[in-house]
């Protein structure tokens, strides 16, 4: 009689955070620690694979030079993986549910009766906007705030972009760089020219780069910082103020120094 395989396939997608490898979950670390293989993404910080000592790794992102996967090989390397290993990690940047395909990945899984499970990450579109001192909200500036893709699956702009730039509401923009002039012309028409803007690349990174301006003057900025994806775009009254903000690691300051001197705070 053939053995039973006793291992009941499970795969946890976990939210590796915005790029800095210490904004991540507890949940997560301990998840990572027990994982037999972890399957991981560009926007990976690699440092936190570090929590994963005795998996096998295997990196599914797009880089220069590299293959790229499509969706429905992840979906297959997935199922692979996790029959072959048991209990295995899918690590995504920010989180996995925001603009991640998580959902695809978690669906896929269950038709083949695989387990999943999923860790909340911090996600990009408030973390690193916060991290540079901007809030997404703010009492009397700011009632609400639209995350949005500036590129959608057809590689236009969204449309939501338009009705966003009729409101008051903070708008941030993920995957937008490729689409920036439009998003600028957009906003132009609703005679939002002196709106503040902000981009910021690579956001919570050693490598950080931003940018900050005005709809009318971002663009050269934008072109002067020679600033690129990945990037977040955040524009609304809420930016204000905050040009002449620190980057998150600043050489200037000892990391803590710089967080205490930000939040107007005494360590002591
Ligand atoms: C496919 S989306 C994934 C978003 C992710 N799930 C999250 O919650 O942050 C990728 C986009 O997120 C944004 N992004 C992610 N990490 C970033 C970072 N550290 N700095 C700037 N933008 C970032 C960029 O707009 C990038 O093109």
């Amino acid at each position: 009689m053939a053995k039973e395989n006793k291992i009941k396939p499970k795969v946890t997608l976990v939210g590796a955070g915005p790029g800095d490898p210490d904004l991540l979950t507890l949940k997560a670390v301990k998840a990572l620690k027990k994982a037999k293989a972890v399957l991981y993404d560009a926007l990976v910080n690699e440092e936190i694979l570090n929590h994963a000592p005795n998996a096998e790794k295997l990196f599914i992102g797009k880089r220069k030079g590299n293959h790229k996967f499509s969706q429905d090989e992840i979906n297959d390397l997935l199922v692979e993986y996790a029959q072959k290993y048991g209990y295995i990690v899918r690590l995504k940047g920010g989180d996995p549910f925001v603009f991640g395909r998580g959902k695809e990945e978690t669906d896929y899984l269950e038709s083949f009766g695989i387990k999943t499970a999923i860790i909340p990450g911090i996600t990009s579109a408030i973390a690193v906007p916060a991290a540079v001192g901007i809030p997404v909200t703010h009492r009397n500036l700011s009632e609400s705030f639209w995350v949005i893709t500036g590129t959608t699956s057809n590689r236009k702009m969204s449309e939501d972009i338009k009705l966003a730039a009729k409101s008051t509401a903070t708008v941030v923009i993920l995957m937008g760089m490729e689409k920036l002039s439009e998003i600028i012309f957009t906003y132009k028409l609703n005679n939002r020219d002196e709106t503040p803007i902000a981009i910021i690349q690579d956001g919570t990174k050693t490598e950080e780069k931003t940018g900050f301006g005005t709809i009318s003057s971002i663009e050269k900025i934008v072109e002067e910082k020679q600033l690129s994806s990945p990037a977040i775009i955040i524009i609304g009254e809420v930016v204000n103020g905050h040009e002449s903000m620190l980057t998150y690691f600043n050489e200037a300051f000892p990391e803590d120094e710089f967080i205490y001197q930000n939040l107007n705070v005494n360590p002591m």
